[in-house]
């Protein structure tokens, strides 16, 4: 008879503990899992998920073989604005935007993937400290990033490269309105739910001046 009982609350407490086993490993066991999915994810979305491979390589890198779209570029509102995003900039149309126009949005990355170039992506921007070049709407976020494309296909050692080879390499050009859809779109908080992007329109107000190419380089 004791040995029963002893079996009994011996059965009642392996019973118990398992419970409790359970109960505290499995959360354990799904965070780590899902931990380990998240990482994955970033790692290779990171990677990916853009529209070449490889990495931006900043318009300070595109300015040493293309100075003259450059300086035009330089003076677009697009390049500038980052600035936008300061606090005490562009006071009014915040405060019609229902933003507070002191509060500094700089580090605010509900902004930056549309005020940024690269924003969470390899190479792109970070912070103004640690990546001041790719603040603004940059070469690449038009053009695709060069890591794949620049100094390998597009090499002044091969001038009459392919558009279509450096394409396959990550080039945008001619860039798509689809590009400029991936900010110009009503999430951002100073266009209604109405907002209408007129590719044709937007395309004439300039996004840098045109000059004219050496090279004759297809489709
Ligand atoms: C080492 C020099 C070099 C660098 C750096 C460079 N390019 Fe080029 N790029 C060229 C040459 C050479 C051409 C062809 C020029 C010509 O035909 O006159 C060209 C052409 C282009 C064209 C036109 C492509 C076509 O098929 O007609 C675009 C757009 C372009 N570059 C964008 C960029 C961007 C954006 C960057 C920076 C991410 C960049 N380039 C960096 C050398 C360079
Ligand atoms: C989905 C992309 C997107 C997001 C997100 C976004 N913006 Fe913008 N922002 C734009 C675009 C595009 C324009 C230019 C609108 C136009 O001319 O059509 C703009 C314009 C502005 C302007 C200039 C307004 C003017 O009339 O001169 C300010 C200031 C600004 N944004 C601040 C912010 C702040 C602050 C945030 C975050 C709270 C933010 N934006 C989030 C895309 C975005
Ligand atoms: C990475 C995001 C991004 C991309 C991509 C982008 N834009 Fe913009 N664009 C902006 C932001 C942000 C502003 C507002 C800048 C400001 O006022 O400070 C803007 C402003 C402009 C302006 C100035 C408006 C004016 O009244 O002067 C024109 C024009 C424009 N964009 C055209 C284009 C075109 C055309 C494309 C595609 C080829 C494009 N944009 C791609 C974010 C972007
Ligand atoms: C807002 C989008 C946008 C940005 C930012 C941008 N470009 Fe362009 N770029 C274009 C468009 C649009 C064309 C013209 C495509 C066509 O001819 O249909 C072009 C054309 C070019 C060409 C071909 C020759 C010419 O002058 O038309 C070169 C080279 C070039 N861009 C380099 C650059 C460089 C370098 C930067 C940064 C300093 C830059 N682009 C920034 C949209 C952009």
């Amino acid at each position: 008879m004791p040995n029963e009982e002893n079996e009994g609350t011996n059965n009642f407490v392996t019973e118990e503990m398992r419970r409790r086993i359970s109960r505290s490993t499995w959360p354990m066991t799904i965070v780590v899992v899902l931990l380990g999915i998240g990482v994955f994810l970033y790692v290779t979305m990171g990677k990916y998920d853009h529209t070449s491979q490889g990495q931006f390589v900043g318009p300070g890198k595109c300015k040493e073989c293309h100075k003259e779209q450059y300086a035009s570029w330089k003076k677009t509102r697009m390049a500038n604005s980052f600035h936008v995003l300061r606090a005490g900039e562009k006071v009014q149309e915040k405060r019609i935007a229902g933003l507070d126009p002191d509060k500094d949005y700089t580090q605010d990355e509900t902004c930056l993937p549309c005020h940024t170039t690269g924003y969470g992506l390899v190479g792109g921007f970070v912070s103004i400290e640690k990546t001041p070049d790719m603040a603004g709407v940059t070469c690449e976020a038009c053009h695709g990033h060069g890591g794949a494309y620049v100094n390998t296909v597009m090499d002044p050692k091969n001038p009459t490269f392919k558009t279509s080879a450096a394409r396959n390499a990550g080039l945008n050009y001619p860039p798509t309105e689809n590009v400029c859809r991936e900010c110009h779109n009503a999430r951002s908080p100073f266009v209604g739910r109405d907002y209408k992007f007129y590719f044709n329109e937007r395309i004439k107000l300039g996004t840098h001046e045109h000059y004219h190419l050496n090279y004759e380089h297809g489709k």
